[in-house]
């Protein structure tokens, strides 16, 4: 099959890309407008493969999408903005991307009737101090980050229920591995410990993850995609739970670095203290996390300790004024 993958030249993007060209058949067709987290560079190995194609392009430009959808017969969407504490300082583009720009593909899909797969996250719950969520949990996002994702899961479903359209929608927990742009705690906290600089903690660290393997990701995506039950929605939760102290502790250590290098540091405003998914449904489908934190966190710092040629420009550049605006003190290194 050839697919549309919109937001393919992100991190999550580029690894399901990788590894869908590697796994299948498919033909692959990237759309992405490459804000500062995308980057063709996330798709080096994989722009020499005749099967793949780039088209720079926003998934809000139903003239973009129209011309990248020739011969496409099903849209993966990867398309957002992501960061959080960006959509706290700056929540625009939030709103235009997950909202506009899912109605554009939604009716691209409909028009041509087109199975729809939808990337969404666990942060559309809100915060759950035990236990953990179903698909049939209540909506209760406390960001405009997750706010505008749970109004595009909305939107997904709503034109499965009015429409027929094939809509499935996948619900990740914290993504870790290698590509990620360095605003995310774990590889924010892996270059900031390789270069001896400060790492800044929000709150008392105590907020709890579930942290879960991109490629792990990747893979119950192929599976909801090409398994999954139009109308419905997909919980994908990682295998540990992790608090934000202890992840940086186990960063530190594998880095050769002690405490001391932790800044405790004003909390984000509105910060979900826990998140947790309930997997049975994609477990179900045959999906279960090959990678446990533990792994996944040595091997993804090897990749960025081994990778230098893929964070030093992004060190060097905008995200130095964007670090300084955030932690209101300069980077080292
Ligand atoms: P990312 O920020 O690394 O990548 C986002 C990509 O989307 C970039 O390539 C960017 O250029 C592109 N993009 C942004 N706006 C666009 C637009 N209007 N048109 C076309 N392209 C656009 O994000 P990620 O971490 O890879 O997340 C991908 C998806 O997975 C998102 O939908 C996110 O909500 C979801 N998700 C992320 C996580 C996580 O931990 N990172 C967990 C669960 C779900
Ligand atoms: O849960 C899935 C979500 O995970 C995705 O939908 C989002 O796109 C992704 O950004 C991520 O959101 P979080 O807010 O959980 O991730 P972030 O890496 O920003 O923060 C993880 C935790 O670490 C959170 O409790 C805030 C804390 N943190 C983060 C940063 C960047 C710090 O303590 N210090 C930091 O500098």
């Amino acid at each position: 099959m050839r697919l549309l993958v919109c937001g393919g030249a992100g991190f999550i993007g580029s690894n399901f890309v990788r590894t869908r060209l590697r796994e299948r058949e498919d033909e692959v067709v990237v759309l992405d407008k490459l804000t500062y987290a995308g980057r063709r560079e996330n798709l080096r190995d994989v722009e020499e493969d005749p099967r793949f194609e780039f088209v720079h392009g926003a998934i809000e430009d139903a003239d973009a999408v129209a011309a990248a959808l020739e011969g496409v017969g099903a849209i993966v969407n990867f398309a957002a903005e992501t960061h959080v504490d960006r959509s706290i300082a700056e929540p625009d583009a939030f709103v235009r991307t997950h909202a506009l720009g899912t109605f554009v593909l939604l009716e691209a899909a409909r028009e041509r009737g087109l199975r729809y797969l939808q990337v969404s996250t666990d942060e559309v719950y809100g915060s759950i101090a035990e236990g953990s969520f179903s698909e049939s949990s209540p909506l209760n996002p406390s960001s405009p980050y997750s706010a505008t994702k749970a109004g595009a899961d909305l939107l997904v479903s709503s034109y499965h229920e009015t429409f027929g359209l094939e809509t499935v929608i996948c619900r990740g927990s914290n993504n870790y591995g290698p590509f990620q742009y360095p605003e995310k705690l774990i590889p924010l906290m892996v270059l900031n410990a390789l270069a001896a600089d400060r790492l800044p903690v929000y709150g008392d660290g105590l907020n709890v993850r579930n942290w879960l393997y991109v490629e792990d990701f990747a893979a119950a995506i192929s599976l909801v995609l090409e398994r999954g039950n139009p109308g419905e929605a997909y919980n994908v939760g990682g295998p540990d739970e992790c608090t934000n102290i202890e992840v940086v502790r186990r960063i530190l250590e594998l880095c050769g670095r002690d405490e001391t290098l932790v800044d405790y540091v004003a909390d984000r405003p509105g910060h979900d203290r826990r998140y947790s998914l309930g997997s049975a449904k994609v477990t179900a489908l045959g999906w279960s996390a090959a990678t446990h934190f533990e792994q996944g966190i040595e091997r993804t710092v090897a990749w960025y300790r081994d990778n230098s040629w893929w964070w030093q420009p992004i060190r060097s550049g905008a995200y130095r004024e964007y670090y300084e605006r955030q932690y209101g003190r300069a980077l080292e290194g």
